[in-house]
């Protein structure tokens, strides 16, 4: 007889309005008998009846880890929403710290990660292809990092020729580091790089504009735009009529220096 006792999945609801959750998604939802999350990504989910609702502010994320698994222990089928993908800054490794340092019995849960699109990926396809070639995410958030280790990371990817998808950019407890991330990377780029930015894609009221780094630190930028930042390969396309194409070609031409 097995001993796992109880439900948890981890579910990506995309990046905005219902066309993006995946069709799995949709089921992992529908199965749950109790949902916890972030209570604007709970809004998003139909409700259905006989499911309880349990929303938590976005700064909470232990002990909604907690709740929800204190809550699947006791032999429930419960679900954990996160925006985009939950293994991508979000609720799925939150999940796994409780899990490793909390007690045994939640460890013995059937946990299932159930993904989703993440913002770097849908920003991306509105744009052309910025990710074409070798790319890393980076959040901006120095919450649970120190800043020096970010600017460490900012040098290093640059220098190596990722292109950089920043996520978290600014918030009200974080005006500066955006303006100081992108500082840090005219160090190592030059100032036509193409940076886009992509604020709420997939919801109502999506924008994406497309600068160069010189200018990109007085772009607005909040808690709801990604940043992706080229690198010297990569290329926009200037189209008549049409909003241009970003693209980073699949090949690389040369090793990028560090300045
Ligand atoms: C805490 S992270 C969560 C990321 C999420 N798990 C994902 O996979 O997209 C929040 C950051 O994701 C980015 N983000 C999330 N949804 C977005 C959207 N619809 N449009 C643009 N950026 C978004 C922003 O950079 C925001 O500050």
């Amino acid at each position: 007889m097995s001993d796992v006792s109880g439900h948890l999945a981890v579910i990506g609801l995309g990046p905005g309005d219902a066309r993006y959750l995946t069709a799995e998604a949709a089921a992992a939802l529908a199965d749950a008998q109790a949902l916890y999350g972030y209570a604007a990504y709970l809004d998003r989910v139909p409700v259905r009846d006989g499911q309880s609702r349990h929303a938590s502010d976005n700064r909470e994320e232990s002990a909604r880890a907690a709740a929800a698994l204190d809550h699947a222990a006791s032999g429930a089928r419960v679900a954990v929403v996160s925006g985009g993908d939950p293994g991508v800054f979000a609720m799925a490794a939150a999940l796994c710290e409780a899990i490793e340092t909390g007690p045994e019995r939640w460890r013995r849960l059937d946990v299932a990660i159930v993904p989703g699109i993440t913002a770097m990926l849908a920003v991306a396809a509105r744009i052309g292809a910025p990710l074409g070639h070798d790319f890393c995410a980076l959040s901006l958030s120095d919450n649970l990092k120190p800043w020096e280790l970010i600017e460490r990371r900012l040098d290093a990817a640059a220098g190596a020729g990722f292109v950089i998808a920043l996520y978290n950019p600014v918030s009200r407890a974080r005006p500066w580091q955006f303006g100081a991330a992108i500082e840090r990377l005219r160090l190592h780029l030059p100032d036509a790089t193409p940076v886009v930015f992509g604020r709420a894609v997939g919801r109502a009221g999506e924008t994406v504009s497309v600068t160069t780094l010189d200018i990109a630190r007085k772009n607005p930028a909040d808690m709801a735009t990604l940043v992706i930042v080229g690198t010297r390969e990569t290329r926009l396309i200037v189209r008549p009529g049409l909003p241009p194409l970003v693209y980073t070609p699949r090949a690389a031409t040369a090793v990028e220096v560090s300045a």
